[in-house]
């Protein structure tokens, strides 16, 4: 099969294509012939060797759409020929890739893979993030990093829930245009002195350097839903005089401790694409061979909603 690997860490040009014997679906696995593949930003900081240092070559993980082609011991929702997404943690830039059935989610007939990857994927970090915060329609939410894969479906969610005031955080200026067109009441830009008003939510998409800003903006009593691979520094101290909150959410554990609600996630995010109230941005597809050119266009943060590569 063919698959995009690392040889060395660094810049995403490092991605090598190579030719590697199929791999074999363990337990509780599905075997799948790719379609589409979203890029994320954790794939630019493996690639760039942060945090873990697994022995090169090695894939990158991701999120993955395809067709089944084989199914491992114990799997019983899934047969031959179904059309899924799911996460691939390991070796997703392939034509092949296994992938857990825990993360696996049926695609609708007809749907595009593209589509499917970017709706679901992203729409379930979207959602869990939203109902961790769970805010009331007479609060205000506020999104960084709200052009991005997750963070353009948060905005949409958060509007389509009845959320009266949503603020768009987003790095550039030429970003301001896409979320107020996806339906922000106000858009800022990181570096923008004035943020208006506090707000009662924050659903953070980026951390690092700006989780300090993100909180400052919450009002007293105000929750921050803390899901991005951004790192970032708080002392506990800022939470004092406000009686703010941070919780982290995982999608990954979202979705064993709200098994239900992860279900219904999922039909609800087919039910508002099929009724077209929510339809993922889908900012460049390239081929599989150009997944260093996808990462580049993650890195520069230049991107309008999802990256997705295309076997
Ligand atoms: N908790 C979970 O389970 C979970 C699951 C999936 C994704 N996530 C997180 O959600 C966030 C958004 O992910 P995504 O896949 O939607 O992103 P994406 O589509 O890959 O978009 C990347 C965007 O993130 C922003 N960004 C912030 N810091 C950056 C950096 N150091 N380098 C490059 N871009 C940076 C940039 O927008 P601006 O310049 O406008 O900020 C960039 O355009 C990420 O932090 C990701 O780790 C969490």
């Amino acid at each position: 099969m063919r698959i995009m690997r690392l040889h060395e860490y660094g810049e995403p040009a490092v991605l090598h294509l190579d030719e590697t014997p199929p791999p074999v679906p363990g337990a509780g696995e599905l075997l799948l012939r790719t379609e589409a593949i979203g890029v994320t930003l954790p794939a630019v900081r493996q690639a760039r060797g942060d945090g873990d240092r697994a022995p090169l070559p090695r894939g990158l993980g991701g999120e993955v759409a395809g067709t089944v082609l084989a199914v491992g011991s114990q799997v019983t929702d899934y047969q031959v020929g179904d059309r899924v997404t799911a996460v691939a943690f390991a070796d997703a830039y392939a034509d092949l890739v296994t992938v857990p059935t825990a993360t696996a989610s049926p695609i609708p007939e007809h749907a595009d893979s593209a589509q499917a990857v970017a709706l679901v994927r992203s729409g379930h970090v979207a959602l869990a993030a939203l109902a961790t915060a769970d805010p009331r329609p007479d609060e205000s939410v506020l999104i960084t990093g709200a052009a991005s894969g997750v963070g353009h479906l948060a905005l949409r969610l958060a509007k389509i829930r009845g959320i009266g005031r949503v603020v768009a955080a987003v790095g550039s200026a030429a970003k301001t245009t896409f979320v107020r067109d996806l339906g922000a009441d106000e858009a800022v830009v990181y570096d923008d002195v004035d943020w208006g008003e506090p707000v009662d939510v924050v659903l953070d998409a980026v951390g690092g350097d700006l989780l300090p800003r993100a909180l400052a903006g919450l009002r007293p009593g105000g929750r921050l839903i803390y899901f991005n691979s951004g790192g970032g520094t708080v002392p506990a101290h800022t939470l004092l005089a406000g009686s703010t909150t941070i919780t982290g959410m995982t999608i990954r554990r979202f979705a064993t401790t709200h098994p239900d609600l992860y279900q219904r996630h999922d039909e609800l995010l087919w039910q508002l694409h099929a009724t077209g109230r929510l339809r993922p941005s889908i900012h460049a597809e390239l081929p599989l061979t150009d997944a260093a050119a996808a990462l580049r266009i993650i890195e520069a943060r230049t991107n309008l909603g999802k990256v997705v590569l295309r076997p």
